[in-house]
C-alpha cells in the first residue's frame, strides 16, 4: 500500500518512534492520526504538521476512549488504512530490589500499557479496516506493532518490559494469520537503541555506553530510520506476519 492519500493512526504518535512516523507519513502525502495521552506535544506536532494530521488525546489503555477515536478519525478523514502502534512506557526495576520485592502493580502496568494497549488500538482499528473497499490486490489495511530487542535479549531489571514487548513478538503471527481474510497485514517492528525522549531520561554516559555497544553503526538509531522502515512495510505486500529487528545488530548484555 502506498501511503499518499491514506489514513494512518500512530498510537504514541506525540514523541519518538511514532512522531516520526506521523511527519513520514504526512512527507508521504498521507494522513496522520496522532493518539497519545501527552496533550502538549500531541497538539504542538499536529499544528507544525498541518491539516494532513489529526490529534485526539487518547489513553490507549482505554477501550471506549480507543473506540471514540478511531470514530472520530474516520469521521475526519473518511476511512483508516493503517495503523503504526509505538506508544509505550520502558521502565527498569529488578524483581529483587534493594528496597525490596518488586510490586505486582508495577509489573502489570508494563504490561496493561505495553501489551494490552497495544492489543486495545490494533482490535479496535483493525475492525474498521476491515470494512474499507479493498484495494486491487485485496489489501484493506496494514497493522505495524513496536516491540523491543528486549523481548529476545531482555536486561536485568526488563522482566516486566520484556514479557509485555515478548507478548507483542506473540500475538503477531495468530493476527497475521486472522486478519489474512479481511486484507489486513500485521507486522512487528524490534528497535534496539533510538535517540527518542525514551532513552534521555538516562544519563549521557549510559546512552554513550549504549550506542558504543551497537556492531554498526556505532550510534544511537534515528526515529527517521524506524519510520523509513514503517514506510517500506506499508508498501512491501509480501511482509506480513513477522518480526524484523532494527538494531546495528546489537545484542543487549545481561546488564
Ligand atoms: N527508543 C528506543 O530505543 C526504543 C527501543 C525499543 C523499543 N522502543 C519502543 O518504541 C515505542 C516508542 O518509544 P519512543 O522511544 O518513541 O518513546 P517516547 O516516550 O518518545 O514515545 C512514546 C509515546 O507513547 C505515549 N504513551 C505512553 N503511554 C501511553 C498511553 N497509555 N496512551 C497513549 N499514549 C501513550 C507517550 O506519551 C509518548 O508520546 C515504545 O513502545 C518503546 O517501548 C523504543
Amino acid at each position: 500500500m502506498q501511503l499518499a492519500d491514506r489514513t494512518i493512526v500512530v498510537s504514541g504518535g506525540a514523541s519518538g518512534l511514532g512522531g516520526a512516523t506521523a511527519e513520514m507519513v504526512v512527507a508521504a502525502g498521507g494522513n496522520a492520526v496522532i493518539l497519545d495521552i501527552n496533550a502538549d506535544a500531541g497538539a504542538a506536532l499536529a499544528g507544525r504538521l498541518g491539516p494532513r494530521a489529526h490529534w485526539i488525546r487518547t489513553d490507549i489503555t482505554d477501550g471506549d476512549a480507543v473506540e471514540a477515536a478511531v470514530d472520530s478519525a474516520r469521521n475526519h478523514f473518511g476511512a483508516i488504512h493503517g495503523l503504526v502502534c509505538t506508544a509505550g512506557i520502558a521502565v527498569a526495576e529488578r524483581v529483587l530490589g534493594r528496597d525490596g520485592t518488586q510490586p505486582l502493580a508495577h509489573f502489570a502496568r508494563s504490561i496493561q500499557i505495553n501489551l494490552i494497549g497495544t492489543f486495545n488500538v490494533v482490535r479496535v482499528a483493525a475492525a474498521a479496516m476491515a470494512t474499507n473497499e479493498p484495494l486491487s490486490s485485496g489489501e484493506r489495511g496494514v497493522v505495524v506493532m513496536t516491540a523491543s530487542v528486549a523481548a529476545f535479549d531482555g536486561q536485568v531489571g526488563q522482566a516486566a518490559y520484556a514479557a509485555s514487548k515478548g507478548g507483542v513478538v506473540g500475538m503477531t503471527l495468530p493476527l497475521a494469520r486472522e486478519f489474512a481474510r479481511v486484507g489486513v497485514r500485521v507486522m512487528t517492528i524490534a528497535p534496539g537503541t533510538f535517540d527518542t525522549p525514551l532513552l534521555a531520561a538516562l544519563p549521557d554516559a549510559a546512552r554513550a555506553s549504549l550506542a558504543q555497544q551497537v556492531p554498526f553503526p556505532s550510534r544511537l538509531g534515528r526515529p527517521a530510520e524506524f519510520a523509513s522502515l514503517v514506510r517500506h512495510i506499508f508498501e512491501n505486500e509480501m511482509l506480513n506476519g513477522e518480526v524484523i529487528r532494527l538494531d546495528g545488530a546489537i545484542r543487549m548484555a545481561p546488564r
